[in-house]
């Protein structure tokens, strides 16, 4: 057994209690929610460039991609296509506001398994489907558990976490989501080679991670935060207990009971979140996922095999590449959670604005020159050359805006809005990325090589943000966000100490 150490973290209390075995597995199982969402991102993009696939439900964009002459750019320019891939989104936007309602009155526990139970029947709907339909709407069960999954799971991770390791224990959520992104390329590497049933296979092996979290969840505890502030007082205390591993919880235990208190004098936490003194963290919240989003990773997650076939790679090669740069994603992810507590959020912020923009504008810059929308190749060479530069801008992302997209808005709210305002981020990002998903083939088919100096100017944006009105949060205390940084800043004060930030309720 891990010996018993005090838990702190910068100027907060410092609270007893051990890592426990118990947190470990819970954190595994409820990181599995994070598996399915990344299963799902890597998953679409082999399976709409499978021959099979779209002979089924796509003909006529198999008929395109058919002829010798097809202009590169414009193979897989299908709305439809697209809305195979974007659905997912549009419906875990809407899912995770309800989500959001069921985790704080029935909590983080019911709403994983709930979450479970969407996958579930998604993944039987997109694996069995019959018609374009049945894939649609399976879809659309699989976002509605993203939604679900994704509003509880992060919340889930922090609450349970010791705080010495919150940062490092929420970017595992991230570390998760690449794994199943990863394994979601391998499985597409191997089933793309199975006809005419390796779809269904791609699809339907995302039933594995749904079938840990349903019967996983049964074995995992709520959260001590959730059932104190549900009045479920005296089990918070004995769940408390278990997870620290030590009897004397005490100090903790009063400041979770604290924190509810002051929680609930706020009745209406969405009305809250529009007054002027929630404004510095709900915009950072929204904005960094608008910006996560138009880094144009996703353009790579979903389609880098298109992506890769349209720089001349082969089948096979493209499927490769996307397998590549998913690991270069997952290890570069341990880069973050070394280093976040330590450089602090900034500066990977920065360093991977500056490396994305490089790679960006370079792919961009190849592109034009040599890759016209017809009767034009590019050199095998500068086709790996263009996969070093995705792999090397998938690195800067991974270590930065993936995960402290999702860190940052889960540190910055108070309780009392904490998880209104993190369904706005989950449901900011899954706009984005619904955006990102249905345009993504139509732009590639119009702006060309130009969709890449698209990316980069919102790069330049982002940057210019971060450097001027992103606060550092490194070493914080959750609780503390507004007397040390809001009411700090140079420019966010100004939203600080009027009226509304004490007596809204
Ligand atoms: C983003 C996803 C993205 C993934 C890539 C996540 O943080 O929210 O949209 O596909 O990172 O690893």
């Amino acid at each position: 057994m891990a010996p018993a150490v005090v838990i702190g973290n910068g100027d907060m209390p410092e609270f007893e209690g051990r890592i426990t075995v118990y947190v470990a597995v819970c954190v595994v199982i409820a990181a599995f929610g994070g598996l399915m969402f990344g299963y799902d991102i890597g998953i679409s993009g082999g399976v709409t460039a499978m021959d099979d696939f779209l002979k089924k439900f796509f003909p006529a964009v198999y008929e395109r991609k058919q002829h010798a002459h097809e202009n590169n750019y414009c193979k897989y320019d299908n709305q439809y296509l697209q809305l195979f891939t974007s659905s997912l989104y549009l419906a875990a936007l809407v899912a995770s506001f309800v989500a959001s309602k069921v985790c704080s009155k029935y909590g983080r526990k019911p709403t994983m398994q709930i979450a479970s139970v969407f996958f579930l029947i998604g993944v039987a709907l997109t694996a069995g489907g019959v018609n374009i339909e049945m894939v649609i709407i399976g879809r659309i069960l699989l976002g509605c558990g993203v939604g679900f999954a994704n509003q509880a799971v992060p919340l889930f991770l922090s609450e349970l976490a010791p705080t010495k390791i919150r940062g490092a224990l929420n970017i595992s959520f991230q570390l998760f989501i690449t794994i199943g992104i990863l394994i979601a390329n391998l499985v597409n590497y191997w089933a793309s080679n199975i006809h005419p049933y390796g779809w269904r296979i791609s699809l339907g092996l995302a039933g594995i991670p749904a079938l840990v979290l349903c019967f996983g969840s049964f074995a995992i505890c709520e959260t001590p935060t959730s059932l104190i502030e549900r009045n479920k007082v005296e089990k918070g205390r004995k769940i408390l207990r278990k997870i620290r591993g030590v009897d004397n919880v005490d100090e903790e235990f009063d400041s979770i009971v604290h924190a509810c208190e002051m929680a609930r004098q706020v009745k209406q936490p969405f009305r809250k979140l529009m007054k002027p003194a929630s404004r510095p963290p709900l915009v950072i919240a929204i904005l960094l996922q608008v910006f996560q989003q138009f880094t144009g990773i996703n353009a790579i997650m979903f389609y880098a095999p298109v992506l890769f076939q349209t720089v001349g790679f082969g089948n096979d090669a493209a499927l490769l590449s996307s397998v590549i740069t998913g690991a270069i994603n997952v290890v570069s992810t341990f880069v973050s959670i070394y280093l976040v507590d330590k450089a602090g959020r900034k500066i990977l912020l920065l360093e991977a604005c500056v490396q994305m923009l490089l790679t960006q504008g370079i792919i961009g810059g190849i592109l034009m020159k040599d890759l016209k929308a017809t009767d034009s190749y590019l050199s095998h060479g500068e086709a790996i050359f263009v996969v070093i530069l995705v792999c090397l801008f998938v690195m800067g992302f991974a270590w930065s805006w993936g995960p402290l997209g999702w860190l940052i808005p889960s540190e910055t709210f108070p309780l009392e809005t904490r998880t209104a305002g993190f369904a706005f981020a989950v449901s900011s990002n899954m706009l984005f990325t619904f955006i990102i998903a249905q345009a993504f083939l139509s732009m590639l088919c119009h702006m060309q090589a130009g969709i890449f100096f698209f990316f980069a100017a919102w790069i330049v944006v982002m940057g210019l943000f971060t450097w001027f009105l992103l606060p550092e949060t490194k070493g914080v205390p959750v609780d503390s966000m507004v007397e040390k940084v809001w009411k700090q800043h140079w420019f966010w004060s100004r939203f600080m100490g009027g009226e509304d930030e004490v007596k809204v309720v």
